[in-house]
């Protein structure tokens, strides 16, 4: 106990003497202060579908989400910390909040807009997401109050200085391909590609205006070929959903196109990527070499590949079945990673050599 309040002390002492920080009322930051802001889908939600009308396949707020990291359900589609959370972490940043969680105002460490289903374009679940045209909005809100606590021009550095983590665009392909085949037939696929793509740099220039320039983009994992679309294919002996991998792999060229193009066009551009598509493919084909022992099949779930939404019972599937080591697995449930997965992706991210992340590693980017 005395150790502890001294090094409490201590840390308070230390941080007011070496760290320069500035005051805006009651809020202190420090001088290199970089914020974190999130746009995006459920590999980043960390409970904003918590707060919405939606349904329970767009939730995670029950047990046994979150029970490996933090005990209780917390709206993450995963057994505990995000790739968003990881991040924060290296970058000695509090784990950013949802926007939509009640009494939530502490803007200046960053917000997390994403929504659980949520894609691009307006159509891809209509009503039952934040979609993100409206992520757009919620952060043009707290551009506003940012102005409102820190002044116009503080505001403004705060922006410029913060990290943009965007992860969108799945669902804009999984949600037609999976219910309505017929909107991917109305066009070609390098047509509804483009759609996709041309909406997300409309937002992407949207930030700019706002400020943002330091931006990190996560490729579409490789959806055709995890438990839930696999378990589709009936009597499946392994094979993955060929069309959903032609339409992942050329939205992920599409994207790799249109950065370094952005970064040309807008002055003071700065992006980080890495391939999250290979890393899951690599682990998901040799699990061993990871530490993982099964790549393939879901912890939590029903049926083959654990591929039917059923983990937590409260979907329209009520029995499932959850593994005893959830390490062993790089799934989670039948579309998501697992913590342990995630956190190995957020340290390539973070300290990548520029063969995997590039053209900036994260830690290089909050640090300029
Ligand atoms: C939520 O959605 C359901 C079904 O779409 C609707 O009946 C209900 O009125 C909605 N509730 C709110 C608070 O909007
Ligand atoms: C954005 O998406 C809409 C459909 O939601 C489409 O009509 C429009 O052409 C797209 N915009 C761009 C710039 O691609
Ligand atoms: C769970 O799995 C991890 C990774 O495979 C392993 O290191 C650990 O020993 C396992 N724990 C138990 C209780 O089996
Ligand atoms: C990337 O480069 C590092 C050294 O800079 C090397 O150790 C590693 O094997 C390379 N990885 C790949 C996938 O090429």
């Amino acid at each position: 106990m005395m150790s502890l309040r001294f090094h409490f002390y201590f840390l308070i002492l230390y941080a007011s003497i070496i760290i320069p920080t500035k005051c805006f009322g009651n809020i202190c930051l420090p001088k290199d202060h970089v914020a974190l802001f999130i746009f995006g889908d459920s590999i980043v939600d960390v409970g904003n579908n918590n707060y919405i009308n939606t349904t329970t396949y767009l939730q995670s707020n029950f047990w046994p989400y979150g029970e490996s990291f933090f005990k209780y359900p917390t709206g993450r589609a995963s057994n505990g910390r995000l790739i968003p959370d990881f991040i924060a972490e290296q970058a000695n940043l509090p784990l950013i909040p949802p926007y939509l969680h009640p009494g939530f105002n502490r803007y200046t460490d960053g917000v997390n807009f994403a929504s659980i289903g949520a894609g691009v374009l307006a159509e891809t679940r209509q009503g039952l997401v934040i979609d993100l045209y409206t992520q757009l909005d919620y952060f043009k809100n707290i551009e506003t109050l940012l102005k409102q606590k820190l002044g116009e021009e503080e505001a403004k550095t705060l922006l410029v200085k913060a990290v943009y983590l965007i992860c969108i665009g799945s669902n804009d392909y999984i949600v037609p391909f999976t219910t309505n085949p017929s909107i991917l037939q109305s066009y070609s696929q390098e047509k509804y590609v483009n759609m996709v793509i041309g909406n997300l740099t409309t937002v992407i220039k949207e930030i700019y205006k706002k400020g943002g320039r330091k931006y990190v983009f996560l490729g579409l994992p490789p959806w055709g070929c995890i438990p839930y679309i696999k378990a589709q294919i009936p009597g499946n002996k392994g094979t993955c959903m060929e069309e959903l991998t032609t339409l992942v792999k050329l939205h992920n060229m599409a994207l790799s196109k249109v950065l370094p193009k952005l970064e040309s066009q807008l002055k003071g551009f700065k992006y980080s990527t890495a391939d999250f598509y290979s890393f899951l493919i690599e682990r998901m084909n040799s699990p061993s070499k990871y530490g993982f022992t099964e790549g393939k099949i879901a912890c939590c779930g029903t049926g083959p590949y654990k591929g039917i939404p059923s983990c937590g019972g409260r979907k329209t599937v009520k029995e499932y079945e959850l593994c005893e080591n959830i390490s062993d697995y790089v799934f989670f449930d039948s579309g998501h990673p697992t913590e342990k997965a995630y956190q190995q992706f957020a340290e390539l991210l973070w300290s990548g050599t520029p063969n995997i992340t590039g053209p900036y590693n994260l830690k290089t980017l909050f640090e300029r």
